[in-house]
């Protein structure tokens, strides 16, 4: 087949016609074991993506899994900057993005030649950046960290050390309070995480006193103020399981809630309530990517995720310090 690079590249993803009786989960696993090819998905996926993954986790486990993969291809189901990081640690597998247009409100909110600008003001300031960044951002930044390292990560650095951290101000405030430092943030959010409403969500827990709320912490200060626990996705799925409470308000994007029900199915999951009229704390760049795209993508092998190779080395460097002081705290094997 002729594939138009152009076209491609214009709307995110391969546009074509698929025979509607194809038994699209089946043809995605003859495609995993034809092509040497392994499904990284993130927990924000839709079910049907989850359910055919390799692996489901956090940013973290994400990028561990792309790093020491052997797999030929890397079929990322999850965002742009996701599927940068798996390319960035491991550069010489073909690395697949079922929509290139999966992009990140987060990593939008950071642009690269204003993040320099903003650096160039605090030249004795070490740079500490989320992984929900571009690779230009990676690249200006000393180090990288996750919502499941980042504590470890501030920790790492001597006291003394002046940090700005960025792209998102509500973890940086976050970390900020957990750790006592007073890092400089960089303006930036998530619009699925700032979009909770406190007044509904305490509503809501007057209606099911038992439920505990468990958010993740790009949520705002407010939502985190009356939070029972806090932490990465992987970490909140881990806490729906091992806690004894039966009924849980869950403050990040819906998509989790398939695992949390799957792992306890007698307990019950709550998505915690937007402050809109629709119930709509689905996270629309998460959502771009569908069955039938991951099918595409993997059976014409595009859209691939190409990357400029002395960008890739410098936004190396901080990603390799993430992932050392991870695998020193014993966060990755
Ligand atoms: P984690 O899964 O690493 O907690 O990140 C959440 C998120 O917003 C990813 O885009
Ligand atoms: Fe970005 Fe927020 Fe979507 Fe995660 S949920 S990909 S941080 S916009």
């Amino acid at each position: 087949m002729n594939i138009d690079k152009e076209a491609i590249l214009e709307k995110g993803f391969l546009d074509i016609e698929i025979d509607a009786r194809l038994d699209l989960f089946a043809e995605i696993e003859r495609l995993k074991k034809e092509k040497n090819a392994v499904i990284l998905a993130h927990y924000y996926q839709e079910p049907d993506i989850q359910d055919v993954a390799d692996y489901i986790g956090d940013s973290l486990g994400l990028a561990q899994q792309a790093s020491k993969t052997d797999a030929d291809i890397i079929v990322f189901a999850g965002v742009h900057f996701m599927a940068e990081t798996a390319k960035i640690l491991n550069p010489t597998r073909k690395v697949l993005l079922p929509d290139l247009k999966a992009g990140c409100s987060l990593a939008d909110s950071a642009p690269a030649p204003l993040f320099r600008a903003f650096k160039e003001k605090y030249p004795d300031h070490l740079v500490v950046s989320y992984i929900n960044c571009s690779a230009e951002i990676k690249a200006l930044s000393d180090i990288i960290c996750t919502s499941g390292n980042a504590e470890k990560i501030i920790e790492s650095i001597p006291a003394n050390q002046p940090i700005i951290f960025a792209p998102d101000k509500n973890l940086g405030a976050y970390l900020n309070k957990k750790t006592g430092r007073k890092m400089v943030l960089w303006n930036g959010a998530c619009m699925v995480h700032e979009i909770f409403s406190l007044e509904k969500i305490t509503k809501l827990k007057i209606r099911h006193p038992k439920a505990k709320l468990i958010a993740h912490p790009e949520c705002e200060e407010a939502v985190l103020a009356v939070a029972d626990y806090i932490g990465s996705t992987t970490q909140l799925l881990k806490y729906s399981q091992t806690d004894s409470c039966q009924e849980y308000i869950v403050a990040t994007e819906t998509g989790i809630l398939h695992q949390m029900q799957q792992n306890s199915p007698n307990k019950t999951f709550i998505p915690a309530p937007p402050n809109n009229s629709c119930a709509c704390n689905d996270c629309p760049h998460m959502k771009l990517n569908t069955l039938e795209k991951l099918y595409i993508c993997m059976q014409y092998e595009t859209p691939e995720l190409i990357m400029d190779e002395t960008l890739r080395l410098q936004a190396k460097k901080s990603m390799d310090r993430m992932m050392d002081i991870s695998r020193k705290a014993g966060l990755i094997g």
